[in-house]
């Protein structure tokens, strides 16, 4: 069967982001300027996906009417003659179907997704973290997990090496190697010490998952933080069916974490044509002085 939904959480709190996360969900905050959450949209409808469910919650209403026609702002626009920015606003909601529901408490990622349950029904879908950009002009990221998914029709996490450092701080997958860039997944830890990693394959906010996993979040007990995990459903899924995972290719951003929005910032300013000239000579010139 072919993904043709896709769910984007969006309803964390954000708290490695206050104060600012305390009115603007930090999904959308920009990177440069359009809010990390279009870019995560963009890549959904980018491999041929339309339809979306957003997961949101209280402090979230920006997302619903960012998503929405602003009539009197176009009106406005068309008013002016100012055609590039009319096509740019109306850009976000054409040929899109943007679905939103509330999760009604952060109970973790894997609730998150249980939220989306009656969206899916019983079909594949995608999901991509609402606070993660993969920036890949050539083949979006979800394009790629998705065609190995209908090569293998199985599930497919997204993954990528990290660093020794940087293990404890993700869900990381032991596996097999059966072709290029991909695995087959022999069982996973949520935030390992390195020592206890089976490898270095990091599962980074892109899936394709069997509807299969709605079962297993509903038998997920609530771990740490009183939230249910994504990770426990998985393993619990990967032991009945098969799982894969695919080292995707692209460079991707935690813009949910202060250096990694950082980070997109600058980096995405310097690809943008209009800017990228003076800013780089902004930096030269700074860089002089640390
Ligand atoms: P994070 O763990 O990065 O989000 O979840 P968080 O809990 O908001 O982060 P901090 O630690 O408090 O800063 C990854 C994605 O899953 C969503 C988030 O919105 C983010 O896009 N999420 C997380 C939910 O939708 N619901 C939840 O209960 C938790």
């Amino acid at each position: 069967m072919n993904v043709k939904k896709a769910i984007i959480p969006a309803a964390g709190l954000g708290t490695r982001f206050l104060p600012a996360t305390k009115s603007v969900p930090k999904e959308m905050l920009p990177v440069v300027d359009t809010p990390t959450l279009e870019y995560v949209v963009r890549e959904a409808t980018e491999a041929g996906i339309k339809d979306i469910l957003i997961i949101t919650g209280r402090q979230k209403t920006a997302i619903e009417d960012y998503f929405d026609k602003a009539y009197e702002l176009e009106d406005i626009l068309k008013k002016k003659g100012d055609t590039a920015r009319l096509k740019r606003i109306q850009s976000i909601w054409k040929n899109i179907n943007i679905h939103t529901v509330r999760q009604k408490e952060p109970k973790g990622l894997g609730h998150a997704i249980l939220c989306g349950e009656a969206f899916v029904g019983n079909e594949p879908f995608a999901v991509l973290l609402g606070d993660d950009i993969v920036y890949n002009p050539k083949k979006p990221c979800l394009k790629q997990l998705i065609e190995v998914h209908d090569q293998y029709q199985a599930s497919v996490l997204g993954v990528q090496t990290v660093k020794d450092a940087h293990v404890h701080k993700y869900g990381i997958i032991g596996g097999e190697k059966i072709a290029e860039r991909l695995y087959s997944v022999k069982g996973m830890v949520e935030k390992p010490s390195l020592k206890e990693a089976p490898s270095n394959a990091a599962i980074l906010g892109r899936y394709v998952l069997s509807p299969k996993i709605f079962a297993y979040l509903k038998d997920t007990l609530p771990g740490k933080g009183n939230e249910i995990q994504l990770t426990d459903a998985l393993m619990a899924l990967s032991q009945k069916e098969k799982m894969l995972a695919y080292d995707f290719e692209g460079k991707r951003y935690d813009v949910g974490d202060k250096l990694g929005f950082l980070e997109a910032t600058v980096e995405f300013a310097l690809r943008d044509q209009a800017l990228s000239q003076d800013f780089k000579a902004y930096l030269k010139e700074l860089m002089k002085t640390l």
